[in-house]
């Protein structure tokens, strides 16, 4: 921050070490100096510590954030929503027309993963060739589970076994189950489907898609989309893609804007879809309704070239931690342009990146319990700033600091470390030097970013292509 920066009041509404990315990036502009408001799930320490005010907001109520955001309006500019939750919820709506300050985050109408089911719909009506055979299962056309059972099983008779079963409604990636992974006969994948129907939600079921994942994002400002480096996260729980699907163990981003066992001819055809998908939705001229990241785009690259998996209306977590700490835009300007309609280029360092999260051992089924105790200290890792500059960074996520100063893991991913190096394996060694100076009962991926990992994402992206 340089000391004459012009003063900038913005208010971050926080979830996960996300938040505490966005919120770095603004602490550390050179052109502003930025007062960061948070509305926060918890007392996040990174958050209290850089905040000018902090309110916890458990729930994260789009009622309360507003509240919030209207008793500090004369001293904010601008706002940015990092979870899904409250933009499903239509914070920016309310914010905006209540108090006027300008929030970064789609519109209700455009918060895409409200519902599984429509999101497949556009796709089929902007670029078909993205979407795996599908079909929506709706809760209340059945009366009773022999009936559903039986669609279920037409339908499977139709397209083979081989299907994902998810939720309509938003799950975090964590009501996905696959053939094979997750059930390996019709009774099993029925009782996935009713567990889902039980809960309320409409189930889609949907071929599998085999091949490897990149997870796309990109900036919008209503009239252009400008996209970002591609990154690849890693979702299972465990090591060699193993276990239960959590929201993200690890992820890593090359030097390049595409991945490793990707083409530059490969990032070109997940722009061409994307645009395909902002153009339907913002028409000839421009929709403010889409600022921010209306589309982060997981995309699975199969033999038959890129199919989207899904798609989010806000930032990746951990996906977004591999972009901002090498972003060389000033983030609070680019944030202006992203509401005065006037985004261009976006640079990247050619640097890549790795993030690493330490999770609880209760997280992804990794121990059914876990009574002892939660007290994480950071700052053996935070002294390894000596060793390694910037190059290294520390993000808590679920993570809260108590009145006794000290900070505790709470249920989920709990503290994030991001390596950046001119090299993956250099990047992922720094990002697991930081993980093991964490002090506490925490566990990790080793493999994110792992040459062999990476390799056998080459493997197996040219033995499906056949060459
Ligand atoms: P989603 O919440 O739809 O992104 O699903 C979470 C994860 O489940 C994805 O990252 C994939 O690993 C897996 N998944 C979802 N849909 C499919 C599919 N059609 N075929 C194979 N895997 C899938
Ligand atoms: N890392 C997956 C997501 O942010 O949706």
């Amino acid at each position: 921050m340089s000391e004459e920066g012009e003063k900038v009041g913005i208010v971050v509404i926080s979830y996960g070490s996300r938040a505490a990315a966005v919120i770095d990036a603004f602490c550390r502009s050179e052109d502003y100096d930025a007062r960061v408001y948070v509305a926060d799930k918890q007392r996040n320490p990174f958050n209290v510590a850089h905040a000018e005010k902090h309110v916890v907001i458990p729930d994260l109520d789009v009622g309360k954030i507003c509240d919030f955001v209207e008793a500090n309006k004369d001293a904010l500019d601008f706002g940015i929503c990092c979870p899904e939750k409250p933009i499903i919820a239509g914070l920016r709506d309310l914010v905006e027309r209540t108090t006027g300050v300008p929030m970064i985050c789609p519109t209700k109408q455009y918060a895409i993963e409200v519902s599984k089911a429509a999101q497949r719909q556009l796709i089929e009506n902007c670029c078909p060739e993205a979407n795996p055979r599908f079909k929506v299962f709706h809760r209340s056309a059945y009366t009773h589970a022999g009936e559903a059972k039986d669609a279920v099983w037409s339908f499977l008779d139709e397209i083979g076994n081989e299907v994902a079963v998810k939720p309509d409604r938003p799950a975090a990636g964590k009501g996905v189950g696959v053939w094979g992974d997750h059930f390996t006969t019709r009774e099993q994948l029925f009782d996935h489907f009713w567990s889902i129907f039980e809960s309320g939600s409409d189930v889609l079921i949907e071929e599998k898609l085999v091949g490897e994942e990149s997870s796309f994002q990109a900036f919008c400002d209503g009239h252009r989309l400008v996209a970002l480096p591609d990154t690849r996260d890693y979702k299972r729980a465990f090591d060699a893609d193993l276990g239960p699907n959590t929201g993200g163990m690890g992820s890593y981003k090359d030097r390049e804007d595409w991945l490793p066992f990707l083409s530059h001819q490969d990032r070109e055809e997940e722009e061409r879809l994307v645009q395909k998908l902002f153009t339907a939705l913002r028409g000839d001229g421009e929709n403010e309704g889409l600022r921010g990241i209306p589309f982060y785009v997981a995309f699975m690259h199969t033999r038959e070239g890129a199919k989207i998996l899904e798609i989010n209306s806000r930032p990746g977590d951990p996906e977004i931690q591999n972009i901002l700490p090498v972003l060389e835009n000033d983030f609070v300007d680019l944030c202006f342009r992203m509401i005065h309609g006037t985004l261009s280029r976006v640079e990247c360092a050619k640097h890549a990146t790795v993030v690493t999260y330490a999770v609880p051992m209760d997280y992804g089924d990794f121990r059914r319990t876990y009574s002892g105790d939660r007290k994480v200290d950071l700052s053996r890792a935070y002294a390894l700033k000596e060793r390694y500059g910037d190059d290294l960074r520390i993000y808590p996520g679920s993570m809260e600091l108590r009145a006794d100063g000290s900070t505790y893991a709470l249920g989920s991913r709990t503290v994030c470390t991001v390596g950046i190096g001119q090299t993956i394996e250099e990047a992922r060694e720094k990002s697991l030097e930081g993980i093991r100076a964490i002090d506490g009962a925490l566990w990790n991926r080793w493999d994110v970013g792992a040459r062999h990992y990476i390799e056998r994402s080459i493997r197996r992206m040219k033995e499906l292509r056949g060459n």
